[in-house]
């Protein structure tokens, strides 16, 4: 299969009832990891690269890959683009082939916020390409910078910031943090009365650490995208690791390259399956 745009894979996500995964990558393995990942569960997501990752190399390698890691796939796999800092970043991947993009300008004022996604939007949606636009802020590492202020959605901004960015999905702050240090509590009357003022599917980030019980309580309420990136780091990273723990002289890079691939899609499938078995 292509890499299938993200209108379509949202269409065959509400047809089937699915939630959409979206895993980090940062790199060639870990790309290939999460295509696998989905294949072997055989349910659809994303790849998903932020503007912090893509100092690795750029949008066009990264296309390049994914739509290598995705040609055998019998299931939907889209290319996002994940907290997107800037329209440059936006414009190299849609110009790339990503297949949606997320504009985040979350640390902005409101009217900022607005204007900057809203640039974005029309951009993208002359393409063709659907935008996921963050209204509040999470706590944990966003991109490099660490927020410890914790700033939720407002519900009652919701309807005006959908209607002025024209946004296609929204990712809320519900209690949902970054990475693997901080205890997520995810407030469901925050997410049920966010989910009645948005027009749009909601995404929730920081997916790593979040219990499934609550994840399916969550997917009630108009959540369609769910953002996985530590999990599967913590894989890799892991890999390398306990290799060298054993062995101060490891130095096989293809073999542990390949394990490592093993252990991510591993952990892709294990959460695909996760979040759409209620
Ligand atoms: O945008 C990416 C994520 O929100 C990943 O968060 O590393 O806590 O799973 P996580
Ligand atoms: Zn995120």
């Amino acid at each position: 299969m292509k890499l299938v745009n993200g209108y379509d894979i949202m269409d065959y996500a509400r047809k089937y009832g699915y939630v959409l995964p979206a895993f980090n990558t940062t790199n060639l393995e870990m790309t290939y990891a999460i295509a696998e990942g989905l294949m072997c569960a055989d349910l659809p997501g994303y790849i998903q690269i932020s503007s912090n990752n893509l100092r690795l190399s750029c949008p066009e390698v990264i296309a390049m890959i994914a739509k290598d890691a995705v040609k055998k796939s019998e299931t939907p796999i889209g290319l996002h683009l994940d907290h997107g800092k800037s329209f440059e970043d936006v414009k190299a991947c849609v110009d790339a082939g990503f297949t949606s993009i997320m504009i985040d300008m979350s640390h902005l004022t409101f009217e900022e916020n607005v204007r900057e996604s809203k640039k974005a939007v029309e951009y993208c949606h002359f393409y063709g390409i659907p935008v996921e636009v963050e209204l509040g802020a999470l706590r944990g590492k966003e991109e490099d910078v660490v927020n410890e202020s914790e700033c939720k959605t407002d519900p009652g901004m919701v309807g005006q910031y959908i209607e002025d960015t024209g946004c296609d999905l929204l990712a809320v702050s519900v209690g949902n943090v970054h990475g693997l240090c901080l205890n997520p509590q995810i407030d469901i009357p925050l997410l049920a009365r966010i989910h009645k003022e948005s027009k749009v599917p909601l995404v929730l980030h920081g997916g790593s650490g979040i219990p499934g019980e609550v994840i399916w309580e969550a997917k009630k309420h108009g959540l369609i995208k769910i953002n996985y990136g530590s999990d599967l780091r913590r894989e890799f990273i892991r890999t390398f690791g306990e290799a060298f723990v054993a062995d101060h002289n490891e130095h096989d890079v293809i073999h542990l390259s390949i394990d490592a691939v093993k252990n991510v899609a591993n952990k892709a499938k294990e959460l695909v399956r996760m979040i759409n078995e209620h």
